[in-house]
Order: structure tokens, then C-alpha cells, then sequence
């Protein structure tokens, strides 16, 4: 079903998330015949280029995304023509009235979605021109990206930024990986299914891990990056959604207050950690020698940087359903493979009635969210042979490219999804301001005990699995990762 009419304003529409992503995805929806013909994105930036120019840059960046899956190139002449370009200053009066009389062209005034596709220092001067401007009503939306806030404190003051010219619900705060369709499954396979829920709890489930895991660094980010280290890049908020998504108990409707009032409850239910459950790493040469690639530091330009580019730790949800059940989070960048997956290891049956020699086995379910998107159940049969009984684990394993096709082979790209999302006006994939918060209360202690001892770093391998101290933190409670391949 198409969407509304809408007019989008990309602020920062010449930079990299715009042309990689936000463009590519506005024009995959396009050739799909989401949008009416009446859409029109304006990109706005400082660089004083002309619209033409502007057209040439975005179907360039189109093209650069295009692959066997989704559309051709063929559509882009006329997705262009939906395109324009504005030169404008966020913190001046520059560009403003150009903008204003653009978006005036059409009457009746169509959703608007003012996209801020830049750093969060100029979320308020845009929110306040916006408003001085007379551009936005109280049916306009903004769109905001991570990283929000650099702490609590940060958080609350871009909070109260926004707020003075926008209601919470007019805001949509970003985190990329609620729009990925396995991620999105988390909460179909939990809640669309009889079968999981009633073991979905600490009497059931011995512990739940959640790793993801990359095998890019940050060349190309090395100053943001370096101020924010894995805690704070990563861990703070996908990880953190991944966890509420997991661990959150059913919502009553699919609606946005809904789940996302479940999933700050999880948060605010977290542990804090204690320093041994933590092991940040850092990325060295790959193992037998330095190889071409460089090493973390190398990468920033900061010798004696002590930012964590990998970090495991262990935590706990302190209310009834997961009093008990350890949760152990991991990610890192440049590690031995891409794969983002949630392992929820059940427990042993209570007794064995084949004797402790058939061998002990615990069902253990596999959420694969990237790549290979699927699921593996493992089940405990008995081994074949004449012999006695013994148990041997088999999976029960579902790809959805193998279960869905075509749709399942070629899912939508996260922000196909948050797009179109935002101009509905469905805030159930967004984060909202106080889950945001929360998120950050339950960090800052984190980074702060780390930042009070002095805390360097273990490094560890390019092209490994992480620091050996993430292994011990697991071999301690008696348990090891579930491999990342
Ligand atoms: C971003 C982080 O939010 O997510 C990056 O800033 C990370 O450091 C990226 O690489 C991972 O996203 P995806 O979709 O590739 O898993």
C-alpha cells in the first residue's frame, strides 16, 4: 500500500548516511511503488551545489547500492525528478527561505519529515530553525540518528532540545537495527508462537548469549570512534534492543507505547555490572606476524589509545521471569567473521532416565539475525547403532531464504523499513526518549569504573574471536560462547 504524499528534508544530504544509505533505500521503496507520485525529497547541506549537481551525486551513491537482488538503474531519471537540492547553514539564516518557499510549492501541505542526518551539535539550532521558519506542524516528524548523547547527561539535554519545539511523538530516534526483518522476527517468533514463551523464563533457560560480532574496523570513523569505544558505539544501544527484544515481557498490542513501554522495563531491570564481568579488547596485528592490516591504534592515530573496540560482559535482569538466568553480551569489531546471533542455551533435563553415561544434553536455540538469517532448534535423539542408548544432539535448522524464497533471500534493508515507518507515523521501531535514557543510566556506571581505574584494554587478534579473558569470563560460571561462525 503506498504511502501518504510526503515531502522529506535530508539535513546533511550530501554526506555519507545520506548516500548510502537513506537515498538508496527512499529509492529501492520508489521502484517498488511504495511511494504516490506526488513525493518530494529535498537534500539540504552546506555545500553550495546546484540541484543538478545534487542529482548527479545521488544517483551515483544509488548506483554504488544497487545489486542482483533489488532494482535495476532504470528508475533512477525519474526518481531524480522527485529530487532537489537546497544550500543552506543550520546554525544561519542562510538557505532558510529558499527551503520555506520550496516546501510552500504544494498546497494542501503534505506530511513533512525533516531528517537530521548530521552530528547531534546541530539537532538544536535545526529544531529551532525549523520552528522559527514556520516550517513545521504538530503532524511533521523528525528523524534523528545515533549516536544520541554521549552519556546520560548529553542525552537528557538533546532531549530537552528537541522537546521545546517538538512532542515526543513527533520524534523518531534511530536505531538502525530495529529495522532489520530478523530482528523484527525476535518478537514474531516470541510472541506469534505458543511454543517458546512458556519456557521463556529463568526456570527453563540456563542463560542467554548475544554476540555481534563484525569483521570491519573503524577506518573512515576513527574520530568518533575513538571517543566512543564498543560500550558506547555498540553495547548502549543494538545490543541493548537486541536484549529487550529477548528478554521483554509480551506486549498487549504490536503498538508503539506499548512495546517499547515493555522494553524499558527491562532496562531499568538491568544489573549493574560488576568490573569482573567486563573484558574490553582492543584490536593488535593478526596473529603470526603484522600483516597488511593496521593494528586499532594505528588505525586512529592515538599510540596510546585506551578505547575497547570489543567488549563481553555479563549481566543479569533482576525481576521474576530472569532472576537467575545469566545474560552474556559480546561484539567487536575486526573478528574472525560478521555474524550477530542470540543463543538461548535451556537447561538440562532434570533427570536422565538413560543413566549419566548416555550423556547429558540441554536443547539450545539458535537465533541466526545475520547473515544466514534463520533458526536452529537442537534436538536431543538417540544415536543411532545396536549399541545401548545414547544421545547425540541433532538441529532442527530453517533458513528463511530456504523457508520464505525470494522474500526471504532478499530482505529489505533496515532502513527501507524505518523509512516508511516514519512517514506512516509509526513510532514501534524508534526509540523513545526515556528508553534512550535508561540506557544510557546503565552505561555510564559501566564506563566511569572502568575510567576510575585506569582500565587498558586487552588486545587481541585481528581475525580472532576476542581477548582470551572472554573466554574465562564464560569458563568461570562453567559455560563457553557459542562459536561465532
Ligand atoms: C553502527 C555502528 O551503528 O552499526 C557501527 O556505529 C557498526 O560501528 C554498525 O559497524 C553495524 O551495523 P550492521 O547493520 O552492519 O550490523
Amino acid at each position: 500500500i503506498p504511502v501518504d504524499p510526503f515531502d522529506l528534508v535530508i539535513f546533511g544530504g550530501t554526506g555519507d548516511l545520506a548516500q548510502r544509505k537513506i537515498l538508496p533505500a527512499l529509492y529501492r521503496r520508489f521502484c517498488g511503488g511504495h511511494f504516490p507520485e506526488e513525493v518530494r525529497i529535498i537534500g539540504a547541506a552546506r555545500a553550495d551545489i546546484s540541484t543538478e549537481d545534487y542529482r548527479q551525486m545521488v544517483a551515483e551513491g544509488v548506483k554504488a547500492t544497487l545489486n542482483e537482488h533489488g532494482p535495476g538503474a532504470a528508475g533512477i531519471p525519474e526518481f531524480l525528478r522527485r529530487v532537489t537540492y537546497v544550500s543552506l547553514d543550520a546554525r544561519e539564516d542562510r538557505g532558510w527561505e529558499p527551503l520555506a518557499a520550496q516546501l510552500a510549492e504544494v498546497e494542501p501541505r503534505p506530511i513533512r519529515v525533516f531528517y537530521f542526518s548530521v552530528g547531534p551539535g546541530l539537532f538544536g539550532p535545526l529544531a529551532e530553525r525549523l520552528h522559527r521558519h514556520g516550517l513545521s506542524d504538530e503532524d511533521s516528524r523528525i528523524v534523528v540518528e545515533k549516536p544520541f548523547g554521549h552519556d546520560l547527561q548529553s542525552a537528557k539535554a538533546l532531549n530537552a532540545t528537541l522537546a521545546a519545539h517538538f512532542t515526543e511523538n513527533q520524534i523518531y530516534r534511530i536505531d538502525h537495527y530495529l529495522g532489520k526483518e530478523t530482528v523484527q522476527n525476535l518478537m514474531a517468533i516470541r510472541f506469534g508462537n505458543m511454543l517458546f514463551e512458556p519456557l521463556w523464563n529463568s526456570q527453563y533457560v540456563d542463560h542467554i548469549q548475544i554476540t555481534v560480532a563484525e569483521t570491519v574496523g573503524v577506518a573512515g570513523r576513527e574520530e568518533y570512534y575513538d571517543r566512543a569505544g564498543a560500550m558506547r558505539d555498540m553495547m548502549q544501544n543494538h545490543l541493548m534492543q537486541l536484549l529487550c527484544l529477548i528478554a521483554m515481557e509480551p506486549p498487549a498490542k504490536f503498538d508503539p507505547d506499548a512495546v517499547r513501554d515493555e522494553k524499558v522495563k527491562v532496562i531499568r531491570a538491568l544489573d549493574p555490572v560488576e568490573p569482573y564481568h567486563i573484558v574490553r579488547g582492543q584490536y593488535n596485528a593478526a596473529a603470526g606476524g603484522k600483516g597488511p592490516d593496521l593494528t586499532y591504534r594505528e588505525t586512529v592515530g592515538n599510540p596510546r589509545s585506551s578505547t575497547e573496540s570489543y567488549i563481553a560482559l555479563k549481566t543479569h535482569i533482576s525481576n521474576w521471569r530472569w532472576a537467575g538466568t545469566p545474560f552474556y553480551l559480546r561484539t567487536g569489531k575486526r573478528l574472525v567473521a560478521r555474524s550477530s546471533v542470540i543463543n538461548v542455551l535451556f537447561k538440562d533435563a532434570p533427570h536422565s532416565i538413560f543413566g549419566e553415561e548416555a550423556g547429558r544434553h540441554a536443547n539450545h536455540l539458535k537465533i541466526r539475525l545475520q547473515p544466514n538469517e534463520g533458526i536452529t532448534l537442537s534436538v536431543t535423539i538417540k544415536e543411532p547403532g545396536p549399541g545401548g542408548m545414547r544421545l547425540v544432539d541433532v538441529p532442527l535448522d530453517m533458513s528463511f531464504a530456504t523457508a520464505l524464497g525470494a522474500d526471504g533471500k532478499n530482505p529489505p534493508d533496515a532502513y527501507e523499513r524505518l523509512i516508511t515507518d516514519m512517514i506512516r507515523g509509526n513510532q514501534t521501531l524508534f526509540m523513545r526518549g526515556d528508553e534512550v535514557a535508561a540506557a544510557w543510566a546503565w552505561t555510564d556506571p559501566i564506563i566511569a569504573g572502568w575510567q576510575a581505574r585506569g582500565d587498558v584494554p586487552k588486545p587481541y587478534d585481528m581475525g580472532s574471536t576476542g581477548p582470551g579473558d572472554a573466554d574465562l569470563l564464560m569458563r568461570r560460571d562453567g559455560r563457553e560462547w557459542r562459536g561465532i561462525n
